[in-house]
């Protein structure tokens, strides 16, 4: 092999050249809306370690305790935690901090997989609660009170509720009635909000987890604040999560040489929103509103808007107006096809596809003519590419959740063997397989596989769907416990 070659560096090196109008995160697009002084040509001095007056994120008393404050103030929280290794490492935290091995946790079942693998490292036994469907779009629209409460009459001894809010779609379903439920349980209540760091900043925005009264959410500043890659926020608020336990879980689960770079992206991009926050998302969300408009005269098009929720979401605070999804199914087209058309002909790269839907984010640094791009690039779709109205076979709506036989804990733990998917019914699965993206799991390890599930995942096989978390992404074989 040739050793004077850089794969990497040469791929992204093409991809830049190649000019595509963004319409996914980072929110920064390339480095256009960083923060200024992230952009000076010396920025890589910064790149330094723990050394005298520069703190230890690990027990922080310094510069970087101040700036986490700052964060807090911010947000509105009563300690928050600089996280290196994304949301992922605060969802991690959250689950040690909260459950002891075999104790129940109550999940949206569209919690992201860094959620499994904090059910592995803790023990916690999941009890989920399915988001409602919107059949229309082939997504969900968020859980609905009447769900958590039944889970939560059967599941009183739970230690926590989990949900993801906003989810992919920008669909934030009503927080206050969920806080409520779960605090009449004594329970702390958990959120994702890894798609929701710009939503303190626009008063058209669902209102943040920590507004609706949730105890602890997790947000991924450099998916819509402007940091860099890999820089999210741990907030608390109040004392039904022990900060000192999320702390001493931290420690575990981050670096002990967390990069400087990702910290100080993230001091700098709290200040940016600080400062200009206002003026930057009104912006995005303005730039939203007209790509919407535009979309919504596309023959074939739908643009999920709030009409397209159900009852227990219409409100029109919670709807993120900045993640436009996109329905392509009128045009005959899958989104996947969709997708690949505006990448490949019109040089449009969005957030995530799936099998309806095209999403396209609007952030920091999204310009108008990203925005022009993308209405252009559909356009033209819609106009050169459709296929007869009805070719795409309907997705059928997800099986129904199958019974649970072990922990996730005891199925990554036990002996494995892998079968024939076909001949799979009825063993315990000890991997976890997800229609990708956005990842909402069809089968969690330790949950029986049934004859709807097989089926299920025939139908992803057939039709080409992607899927994430088996070791055979065909869906040929299945790994189950022994
Ligand atoms: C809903 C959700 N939660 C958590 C994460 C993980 O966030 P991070 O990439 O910051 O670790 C993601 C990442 O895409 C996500 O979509």
């Amino acid at each position: 092999m040739d050793q004077l070659e850089a794969p990497l560096y040469a791929a992204l090196r093409r991809h830049v050249g190649q000019e595509y109008a963004h319409l996914h995160v980072p929110a920064h697009r390339q480095g256009k809306a960083l923060p200024p002084l992230l952009k000076q040509p010396d920025f890589f001095r910064l790149d330094l370690t723990e050394l005298p007056g520069l703190d230890n994120l690990h027990s922080p008393g310094g510069p970087i305790a101040r700036a986490q404050e700052l964060a807090a103030r911010l947000y509105g929280a009563d300690a928050t935690f600089f996280l290196v290794n994304g949301t992922t490492a605060g969802l991690q935290a959250l689950l040690l901090a909260t459950c002891r091995p075999g104790q129940k946790i109550v999940l949206s079942r569209d919690c992201h997989r860094s959620v499994l693998a904090g059910l592995i490292f803790s023990g916690a036994d999941p009890v989920f609660v399915c988001p409602a469907p919107l059949p229309g779009f082939g997504i969900t629209a968020g859980v609905a009170p009447g769900r958590l409460a039944a889970v939560l009459e059967e599941e009183p001894n739970a230690r926590a509720v989990l949900v993801v809010y906003p989810n992919y779609y920008g669909i934030a379903a009503g927080l206050p009635a969920l806080v409520r439920l779960t605090h009449e349980r004594k329970m702390p209540f958990l959120v994702d909000e890894a798609h929701g760091a710009h939503l303190p900043f626009h008063s058209g925005l669902p209102a943040e987890a920590l507004a609706c009264g949730a105890d602890a959410a997790v947000m991924s500043i450099h998916k819509t604040g402007g940091s860099l890659t890999q820089s999210s926020l741990l907030h608390l608020r109040g004392r039904r999560v022990q900060a000192e336990r999320v702390a001493a879980a931290l420690t575990m689960l981050q670096t002990s040489s967390p990069s400087y770079l990702l910290m100080v992206s993230l001091d700098l991009a709290r200040c940016q929103l600080a400062g200009r926050g206002r003026e930057l998302i009104g912006r995005s969300v303005e730039l939203a509103q007209r790509v919407r408009a535009e979309l919504s005269r596309v023959a074939g098009l739908q643009v999920l808007g709030i009409e397209h929720l159900g009852e227990h979401l219409q409100d029109s605070q919670q709807l993120d107006p900045t993640r436009i999804t996109v329905n392509v199914r009128g045009l005959g087209l899958s989104g996947y096809q969709a997708a690949d058309l505006l990448c490949k002909k019109y040089k449009v790269n969005c957030e995530l596809a799936d099998y309806y839907n095209v999403v396209a984010v609007i952030g920091l640094g999204t310009t108008a003519e990203d925005c022009r791009r993308l209405v252009r690039g559909l356009l033209e779709i819609s106009r050169f590419e459709a296929e007869p109205a009805g070719s795409l076979p309907a997705i059928p709506g997800p099986p129904p959740l199958p019974p649970k036989r072990m922990t996730p804990r005891e199925a990554w733990f036990g002996s494995v063997r892998s079968l024939p998917l076909e001949s799979s019914a009825h063993f315990i699965c000890a991997e976890w397989v997800a229609a990708y993206p956005p990842g909402m799991p069809v089968i969690y390890p330790g949950e029986e596989i049934t004859p709807e599930v097989i089926e299920y995942l025939q139908f992803l096989k057939r039709n080409e769907i992607p899927v994430v978390g088996p070791a055979d992404k065909s869906l040929t074989r299945i790994n189950v416990a022994e």
